[in-house]
């Protein structure tokens, strides 16, 4: 679906001299290099996690492999297209969604802005009608549709953003920060639409998220970028279980008890009646269960792993 190899984009930023006259002569540009020789591909129906840090490049790339930019070298194909050719027939086949930018217009209702879609990629009406009604129902917004857009909440309105994004029914989306400043339960509700919007449709999906939990529930194949080249491609678990040594395992105790019993299981642990918590390393996880089971009178266990944002952290600071 998706080939890039060795693409570079450098931007040019002219900066302004004090002297109107050496301005207009000698101009001086900036350079930033924003992607330095990336490569990947992606394949059908991969859901795809792109992160890294602000400014690492991730907004550089979907733009142009959507076709909104234009790359300094390498090559970029997209369904075997060019993407800065703007062909009809690439166009009607990807969506660019971000989180930030919104496309709907604020005064009228977000029913209407999606007529002027459907003109514009010339969806039939029974077709339109049909996607409007499934996507809708899958985001739990159909009773807002009619509503001006303005009076919508943030995460109602960025549902919204989704439909209009998402009406042709692209077979390949790129997803930019689609869940950036929503509260926990809008962020779910986006990430299950976006698990659902990818079966239903067999749809290819790029998502970059500062959310690394929105990149742990959805996708399998993790692409790491940093300073604009490429650090890591490849699965979610590997990484994890690679940086990921400990486990924290919490319980909730019947009654009290002396620290010492706590020391003597595990010297790293957090306590706080009625509940405690052990920091271990994955490989005594075992033991430690059991010497838990022998000393401790608890009523629930529970084994969790690190945040993700933990281990991301670790990858980074043993790969910069
Ligand atoms: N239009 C632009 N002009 C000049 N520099 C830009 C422009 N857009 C992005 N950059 C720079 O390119 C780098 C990558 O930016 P971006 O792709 O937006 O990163 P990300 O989405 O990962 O935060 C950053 O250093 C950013 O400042
Ligand atoms: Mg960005």
């Amino acid at each position: 679906m998706i080939t890039v190899k060795n693409l570079t984009k450098i931007y040019r930023t002219h900066t302004k001299n004090q002297n109107f006259f050496a301005d207009i002569f000698f101009r001086k540009y900036k350079e930033t290099i924003a992607l330095d020789r990336v490569s990947f591909e992606i394949g059908q129906n991969e859901l795809v996690g792109f992160i890294g840090p602000n400014g690492a490049g991730k907004t550089t790339t979907l733009k142009i492999l959507s076709g909104i930019l234009y790359p300094t070298s390498g090559t970029v194909r997209v369904l075997s297209y060019i993407p800065f050719e703007k062909k009809k027939e690439l166009l009607r086949q990807i969506s660019f969604v971000m989180g930030q930018r919104n496309q709907l217009i604020w005064d009228i209702p977000a029913y209407d802005s999606f007529t002027l879609n459907k003109e514009i990629y010339e969806i039939p009406e029974e077709q339109f009608e049909k996607t409007v009604n499934e996507l809708s129902e899958l985001l739990n917004c159909r009773h807002l549709l009619k509503n001006p857009v303005k009076t919508l909440s943030l995460g109602e309105r960025m549902k919204m953003e989704l439909i209009a994004g998402l009406l042709h029914r692209p077979r390949l989306v790129f997803f930019d920060e689609p869940t950036i400043g929503l509260d926990l339960f809008s962020q779910e509700t986006i990430r299950d639409f976006i698990r659902e919007y990818q079966s239903k449709f067999a749809a290819t999906i790029i998502l970059t998220s500062h959310y690394l939990e929105d990149v742990k529930r959805l996708a399998k194949r993790l692409i790491i970028i940093n300073h604009g080249k490429i650090i890591y491609d490849g699965s979610l678990e590997k990484i994890t279980t690679k940086y990921s040594r400990e486990k924290t395992i919490r319980i909730t105790l019947e009654k009290s008890v002396d620290k010492k019993n706590l020391t003597a299981i595990n010297p790293a642990f957090f306590y706080k009646f009625p509940e405690v918590k052990f920091k271990i390393e994955k490989k005594n996880l075992p033991k430690t269960i059991n010497l838990i089971n022998e000393s401790l009178p608890f009523s629930d266990l529970t084994i969790e792993e690190e945040p993700i944002e933990e281990i991301i952290k670790k990858f980074f600071s043993e790969n910069k």
